[in-house]
């Protein structure tokens, strides 16, 4: 056994263990840029914009297929310390990519992660911040924000008020991103708290604010995978791990009962990304001594890969017209769960949709058409790195390649503002009503 591993490893491109340090921006880039040279076949390192400052916002892509979609294969992501002072997310991500390419073709998991996922991670969205912490410290630091000082998860658009704010180069970045893949699964690593949050982040009185929460019509997904990763972290689990006022059930919280905030990341991706985002703060202390990494490491590391997994839940599939062309653009969604801004297929007709185990009734939406019904079974129990495949197939004759571009935009405007006089039950009819309603304005 032993001598079979001896003997691999001479195979295998010399690695050089990463060190448990803070890697500054120069040391992560050459960490990076020789992960991406020794793995080329599995990477894919590219910049998606700069900061403030002109230092490159990196993302290393770790895949089958890195450089480039590929039908079936879900895109899912990690991004960390968008609070540059928060910086544990940002170690955890290099380690967590020099674990995947390294367990490549030796861990059957990890071979399977890699086989039929394509893994996005972005180690720093604020690199700025990060270099400009003069003394590391546990709470509040200057390096939270950019160096034009915003806060970037106060920077994004909002769906609940109208967040007049200047959108700083970082946030751009990321939105842009957004736009060019079609992410299913994502979270965003934090400090200062030990906590798994989900969305939303802010609310109206329609959400549930009424009741201190604000949720989407897909709680139960996101409280299962915020339990996900809470559950397999040993210190994340505890009651009040972090001595605060805290009071977390079991290391999950919906982000607007912990405390309400405007222009967060995990709400945009949610909302106009059709991307599902929870937000993970890792350590008590934001800025922890180097001594600590390690045990960081040891507590997330199963939590980060059995995440990663979950992009893999739920159903997907291809929808085609009666000729079999893909269709682009068009409206796939589970009766009673109608996003405010509708989930659509991507360019190749594909349609990713996150749901636990059960029956469901998806519902596809072409303008001038009745909704195309489908049911379908989620199984209970499948470990099998693929969402249950169903392809639907539209029975309709006309040609449906144009669809109106009235219907392809979902505006950056407030969308649930005009709702604070409504009921404050977060049903699934309200919830449709929206959808109605949003269709009226905006057509
Ligand atoms: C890449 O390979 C070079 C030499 O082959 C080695 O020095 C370096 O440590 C390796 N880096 C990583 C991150 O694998
Ligand atoms: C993963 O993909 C590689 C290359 O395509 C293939 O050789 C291997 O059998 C696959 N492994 C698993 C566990 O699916
Ligand atoms: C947005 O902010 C800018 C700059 O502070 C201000 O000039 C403008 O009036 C604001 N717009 C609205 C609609 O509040
Ligand atoms: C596992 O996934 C493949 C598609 O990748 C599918 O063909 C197969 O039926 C699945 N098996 C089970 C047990 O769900
Ligand atoms: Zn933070």
């Amino acid at each position: 056994m032993d001598c079979a591993r001896l003997w691999l490893g001479l195979l295998l491109p010399v690695v050089a263990a990463l060190d448990f340090i803070y890697h500054h921006q120069g040391q992560m880039e050459a960490f990076l840029k020789n992960v991406a040279q020794n793995y080329s076949s599995v990477t894919h390192l590219h910049s998606i914009g700069k900061s403030v400052k002109g230092r490159n916002l990196w993302v290393l892509v770790v895949g089958r297929s890195p450089k480039e979609h590929r039908i079936g294969i879900p895109e899912f992501k990690y991004v960390a310390n968008m609070h540059g002072d928060e910086s544990v997310g940002r170690e955890l991500l290099l380690h967590l990519i020099e674990y995947l390419v390294t367990s490549d073709g030796k861990d059957p998991e990890i071979t399977n992660l890699i086989n039929s996922t394509r893994i996005h991670i972005m180690p720093s969205m604020n690199p700025d911040g990060f270099e400009a912490v003069q003394k590391p410290d546990c709470f509040y630091n200057k390096g939270r924000h950019n160096s034009n000082y915003y806060d970037l998860n106060r920077n994004f658009p909002d769906a609940f008020e109208f967040n007049n704010v200047s959108r700083q180069p970082e946030t751009v970045a990321v939105m842009k991103w957004l736009n060019t893949e079609t992410f299913v699964l994502s979270a965003n690593l934090h400090g200062g708290a030990l906590v798994a949050s989900y969305p939303f982040d802010n609310g109206v009185p329609a959400t549930g604010t009424l009741y201190s929460r604000s949720l989407t019509p897909d709680d139960d997904v996101f409280q299962y995978l915020a339990h996900t990763y809470a559950s397999r972290n040993p210190t994340m689990k505890e009651r009040n791990p972090c001595k605060a006022k805290l009071e977390s059930q079991s290391g999950i919280i919906n982000g607007y009962f912990w405390y309400p905030l405007r222009g967060g990341m995990q709400d945009y991706n949610y909302i106009w990304a059709q991307c599902f985002e929870i937000t993970l703060e890792l350590s008590c202390c934001k800025y922890p001594r180097t001594e600590m990494l390690p045990s960081f490491w040891n507590n997330n590391k199963d939590s980060l890969i059995e995440y990663i997994k979950q992009v893999h839940i739920g159903v997907k599939g291809q929808v085609f017209d009666h000729n079999g062309t893909p269709l682009p653009n068009v409206i796939v969604e589970v009766q009673d769960r109608k996003h405010i801004c509708p989930y659509r297929t991507n360019k190749f007709g594909e349609y990713y949709l996150l749901l636990l185990p059960g029956s469901y009734v998806i519902e596809v939406i072409v303008p001038g058409h009745d909704p195309h019904l489908t049911k379908v079974t989620i199984p209970s129990k499948s470990q099998n790195f693929s969402a249950l495949k169903k392809d639907i197939l539209l029975p309709f004759r006309e040609q449906l390649d144009h669809i109106p571009e009235s219907h392809l935009s979902c505006p950056m405007i407030p969308l649930y503002k005009d709702l604070q006089g409504h009921s404050a039950a977060t049903k699934p009819s309200l919830f449709l009503f929206l959808v109605t309603l949003f269709h009226i304005l905006f057509k």
